[in-house]
Parts: C-alpha cells; sequence; structure tokens
C-alpha cells in the first residue's frame, strides 16, 4: 500500500478534516448493574435502561465499561490479529475471500464505491453460517458458509471463536436492555439469532501517506442488528453527530467496547432508533486495529418493523424485506466498484 492508487481518493465533499472536533462525545456507560455477580436495585437497573434509551436515540453510539468481557479474551484476538497481519501478502493472500469463500482476507474493500485504506480478515460465529446462494429475491437457494484458517497464527481459530462467545454474551445482554428501553420482554429479540449470520473482523489500517485524500473506511451504516466493536489507542473512528451533523472522535477508552444501533435495528424499532453514519480516518505515522463484532440475524428473517411498536397513529415505515438478500447485496457492492448506490434501508421505506 506504498504510494496511493487513485482509488482510494474520495470526492473532495467526503474528505476528513486533519483536525477533529472532541467535543460532547458519544456517551459511556457503565454497565456494572448487570454483571451477575451484581445484587441490583431495581432503580438502579432502570436507571441503566433509561441510559442505553436514551444514547440509542440521541446518538445511536455508546461506549460501554464494566461489560464483562475478560480483558485477556481481548488481548488475545488482538496478539493473534497482529501476527496475522504481520505476514506477507502472499501468506494472507492463501485464506482470501473468492466467489465460494466469503470470509476470510481481503484488502480491496469499497464503501460508496471509492477503496478503504485498509486491509481484513472475517470470521463466522456460527459453522457454517448459512447465506443465500444468489442475489436474485426469487432464488431460494443457500449456500454453507465456512473459515478459511490460515496456518499462522495456529491458535487464531480458537481464539476468534472464544472471542465470538464473549461477543454473543455481551451482545444478548445488550439486546435486553434495548428491548426493555422499548417497552419491550427483555428476550423479544432473541428468535431471530437462532441461525444467525454475525461475524467477526479483525481490521487492520496501514499507515497513509495521504490521510486528507483517504479514509480507512467511508462513511457508513452498519446493516445488522449491533455492532461492538474494540478499538486500540491510535483513533480514527468518527461518528455523524445527530444534533448538528458534524464528525466526532470516538475517544480510545481502554477495555471500553463501542457499541452501535444497526439497520436491522433501525427497521425493528420503527426509526426510534437510527442506525448513524460512520466512518475512519487513518494517519501518516502509526497503524491502527479495531475488532468489530457484526450482530446479524440469520438469512431467512424477514427484517420489518415489531408488531408491538406500530399502530394506527404510528404505522409500519418499512416494508418487509430479506435479510439473507438485504446483506448478500451489500457485500457484493463492497467488493467492486460499481456505478450505483448500495442497497439501503431507506430502499424499503414506506411512502408517507
Ligand atoms: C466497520 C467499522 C470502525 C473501526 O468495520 O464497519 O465501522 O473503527 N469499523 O474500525
Ligand atoms: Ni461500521
Amino acid at each position: 500500500m506504498g504510494e496511493v492508487d487513485p482509488a482510494f481518493i474520495l470526492e473532495p465533499e467526503h474528505r476528513p478534516r486533519i483536525s477533529y472536533i472532541e467535543g460532547k462525545g458519544v456517551p459511556l456507560i457503565d454497565l456494572s448493574p448487570i454483571l451477575s455477580s451484581n445484587n441490583v436495585s431495581a432503580i438502579e437497573f432502570e436507571g441503566l435502561v433509561k441510559e442505553v434509551g436514551d444514547a440509542c436515540k440521541e446518538w445511536g453510539f455508546f461506549q460501554v465499561i464494566n461489560h464483562g468481557v475478560p480483558l485477556e479474551k481481548r488481548e488475545k484476538i488482538d496478539d493473534a490479529s497482529r501476527k496475522f497481519f504481520a505476514q506477507s501478502l502472499e501468506e494472507k493472500r492463501k485464506v482470501r475471500r473468492n466467489e465460494k469463500e466469503v470470509f476470510g482476507y481481503h484488502d480491496t474493500e469499497h464503501t460508496k464505491n471509492v477503496r478503504d485504506w485498509k486491509e481484513v480478515f472475517d470470521f463466522a460465529i456460527q459453522e457454517p453460517t448459512i447465506l443465500p446462494a444468489s442475489l436474485d429475491p426469487d432464488d431460494k437457494e443457500v449456500t454453507e458458509c465456512n473459515n478459511q484458517c490460515p496456518e499462522y497464527p495456529p491458535e487464531l481459530r480458537e481464539t476468534c471463536q472464544d472471542y465470538g462467545q464473549e461477543m454473543l454474551k455481551l451482545s444478548y445482554k445488550l439486546l435486553e436492555l434495548i428491548a426493555l428501553s422499548l417497552g419491550l420482554p427483555a428476550d423479544r429479540f432473541y428468535g431471530f439469532f437462532k441461525d444467525q449470520t454475525s461475524y467477526i473482523r479483525l481490521n487492520h489500517y496501514p499507515p497513509c501517506p495521504t490521510p486528507e485524500l483517504a479514509l480507512g473506511v467511508g462513511r457508513h451504516k452498519d446493516g445488522g442488528a449491533l455492532t461492538i466493536l474494540a478499538q486500540d489507542d491510535v483513533g480514527g473512528l468518527e461518528v455523524k453527530r445527530k444534533t448538528d451533523g458534524e464528525w466526532v472522535r470516538v475517544k480510545p477508552t481502554p477495555d471500553a467496547y463501542i457499541i452501535n444501533i444497526g439497520d436491522t435495528m433501525q427497521v425493528w424499532s420503527n426509526d426510534r432508533y437510527e442506525s448513524v453514519e460512520h466512518r475512519v480516518m487513518v494517519n501518516s505515522e502509526r497503524e491502527r486495529f479495531s475488532l468489530p463484532f457484526f450482530l446479524h440475524t440469520a438469512h431467512y428473517t424477514m427484517a420489518k418493523p415489531l408488531e408491538e411498536l406500530i399502530n394506527e397513529q404510528n404505522p409500519a415505515k418499512y416494508r418487509a424485506f430479506n435479510w439473507g438478500k438485504f446483506i448478500a447485496n451489500r457485500k457484493c457492492s463492497n467488493f467492486q466498484k460499481l456505478n450505483v448506490e448500495n442497497l439501503q434501508i431507506y430502499h424499503f421505506k414506506i411512502s408517507e
């Protein structure tokens, strides 16, 4: 990634500002009231539910501390990720993503048709993960996808599996808090994840000679229910603040996880909680590593506003769409430069 290929260069209006605001940032939420060893009072618990609900509504993003994920599990996957990416391109490309294998290594992802300054390794939580065989909406055929595992580091597979289990535990706690904040039973979302398509992504953003012209990840929204992100101490993640549309940097907090609402949750909540745009800046000196976990429903899930949250005064804002086809469509446009915008939930919006 030495010299800058024009494929990475953003249109002037989307280029990042090198000086950035660190003003009122995303809320920081302490999850200790729900750690299993704690005896929590009803008032404390209700306070937490409200805090989560407010953060979802006002920001679509928040950070959590005292989340119960053991630090050593995070350190282990971080270490495995650094070892993997430190290898030669030739070595990494042995586990490259291709037409048949959707998980694995890739270094040519595009966001909104501009190339991202990064390389990634994707690892599915469920093996095999069942996905639609094609983008064709009428084609019901599915395909079984397995993980590709590199020879080095040998512990990568087990480390990712372990970390994935921790991410699932945290996801279910968060889903409960979010469900309660919407006035729903705590377990309301559980059923959607039986045959989930969730995955962990290892991200590596190498130093970039022209950080003012390119982005690590261009502005985008995450498609799933939730994303749980671990970022290192370099920083670079920016969130579009809902109140004024400014890009705000999420300051790295040691051992915190950054949570964001994805498109699926926006649809379920009928726009009460919105999936917010974010992007990643790169810099010329330091490489950056991050670890998102994307919580995704089963491929056959029809995403649509929850019945309990709609009524005559507040009718459904989206028509139902198939999650598997939606994500397959997105993934396809992320890997090649197309001349059209990729699929977004507003394409399913019911006009008012
Ligand atoms: C993503 C993403 C943020 C980061 O991969 O969808 O937003 O900090 N990543 O790497
Ligand atoms: Ni994202």
